[in-house]
Parts: C-alpha cells; structure tokens; sequence
C-alpha cells in the first residue's frame, strides 16, 4: 500500500532531522574561532551587511509562530517547523554576536536595531502550507546564494570568523531548501496540476522576508553587497528548484496564464445560477 502524504512527510522530516542531528549541528561557543576576531580584517560594507542578514533573521518569532499555525494539524511539518525555527534563532544570534564581539556595533546599536526591527510584524506572504513549501524552496534557495557569496568575500578578506558564520548557517539554509524542495515533490504526486500553479504563482510574487518590512531593504543590499542579482537567483536557485522537483519554466508559465485567465462561465452554469 503506498504510504499517505502524512507518513510521507513524517519520514522526510525524520530524515532531515537524522541528518541534521548526526552531520549539521554546530556550535556558537565552540566551532567560531572567536580568538580570531579581528576588526581589521573586515572591509567597509561588513557592519551594514551583516546587520540587514541579522534583521532579517530577527523575524523568527513571526515566521515560527505563523508558520506553526498553517502546519499544526501535521506531525511532520509542525515538527519540522519547531526544529527549523530553532535553526534560524542561530542564525540572528550569531550574527548579533559577531556585530557586538567585534565591536562593529555597540550594544547601544543593536538594542536600537532589535526595536526598530521587532517594532514592525511579518505576515504569511502566502495562505496555504502547500504555497509556503514552495516560498520557502525559494527563500531558502536564495538566502544560501547569498551566505554563499559572503563566506568567499570573508575568505578573500582573511577574516576566517565570518567565514565560519556564513558556513554554517549556509549550510543549515541549503539543508532548509533541500526539505522544502521534497515536500514539493510529494505535493506534485499527489495533485501535480495544483501545485504547479501554486509554485508559478509563489514564483511570479516572490519576494524576499525583509523586503517591505525592513527600512531600506533594497538599499541596503545595494550598498552592502548583502543581495543576490536576479540572474543569480534564475541560475542558481529557481532553474535548479524547477529540475529537482521535476517541472520546467515552461510548465510554470502555461500554469501562470491559467491562473490570469478570466474565469470561463458557459451559458448553460450561467442559467442554472441564475435561475
Ligand atoms: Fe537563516
Ligand atoms: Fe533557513
């Protein structure tokens, strides 16, 4: 008997977690060479780079709570939501404390930043469990593009603190991307029509968390070199999401003109209605 969609998830999120457990985990005491930190090694745009990634992931409050919320009633995802919300408050935290260790900000600076930032609230961009697996096959996708590049600017600068934040918690967004790309899978098998057109319809209003909600946002990943181009994100983040899951640009725009289509009422539906 072929297993439910339940016991389908259940044991992708098992997976993730054996993974995660047995091969992921990291420590913010123990596995950043703190003693290395060396402010000298950080170039000009660092502090506002690293500032807007740590506003962004201040937001776990919002996304957790939301997320449990569209995900409760299903053990696998409810339980992969607490995990990765878990993951994420790494990531704020990490990047806070390489802001107030290094000195790059005071702790003055970041009381202010965290009242600026948690005095606005995320919202679901989407409504459906189903639309956010493929919100977050993206966000994910593209918030490891940009860890990514920034751990090579670390390297080539010498500051080997930074280059270990941004591995691991690349790492853990890579490990994110790859559970919501799985779900998606399991979605198309079981109603291939309707997630293609969720995923066309995420995919035509994607943007990402912090865009709209922190001051600036596109400004300051212009000038911080924090943000991704949008040939970056078609290459290395959307075009792959699409073989994984195993559906092409094309599939998605024949999807996308369906979804803008006026709703077709034949004469005979009209009648009935209105009679
Ligand atoms: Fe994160
Ligand atoms: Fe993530």
């Amino acid at each position: 008997m072929p297993a439910s969609y339940r016991d389908s998830v259940y044991r992708l999120y098992l997976e993730f977690l054996e993974t995660a457990e047995n091969k992921r985990r990291w420590s913010i005491f123990n596995d950043i060479p703190w003693d290395k930190l060396d402010v000298s090694k950080t170039t000009a745009t660092t502090a506002q780079c690293v500032e807007t990634f740590c506003a962004e992931e201040m937001y776990v409050p919002d996304y957790s709570s939301n997320g449990l919320a569209l995900t409760r009633s299903m053990f696998g995802m409810a339980w992969f939501q607490t995990c990765w919300a878990f993951e994420e408050s790494r990531h704020g935290l990490v990047f806070r404390e390489y802001l107030t260790r290094s000195g790059l900000r005071s702790e003055a600076e970041f009381a202010a930043l965290e009242a600026n930032t948690l005095a606005r609230v995320w919202s679901l961009p989407f409504k459906s469990a189903r639309q956010m697996a493929c919100y977050g096959a993206l966000q994910e996708g593209a918030t490891y593009m940009a860890y990514k590049a920034q751990k090579e600017k670390a390297r080539c600068a010498g500051d080997s603190v930074l280059e270990a934040i941004f591995h691991y918690v690349g790492r853990d967004e890579a490990a994110h991307g790859g559970f919501y790309r799985a779900v998606i899978e399991l979605e198309l098998a079981r109603d291939r029509a309707g997630t293609i057109s969720d995923l066309a319809y995420v995919l035509s209003n994607f943007k990402m968390p912090g865009d709209g909600l922190i001051p600036n946002y596109q400004e300051r990943l212009r000038t911080s070199g924090a943000g991704i181009s949008a040939r970056v994100f078609l290459e290395h983040v959307v075009l792959p999401t699409l073989k994984t899951v195993g559906t092409s640009r094309e599939e998605l725009k024949l999807a996308l003109k369906k979804l803008s289509a006026p709703i077709v009422v034949d004469s005979a539906s009209q009648a009935e209605a209105s009679s």
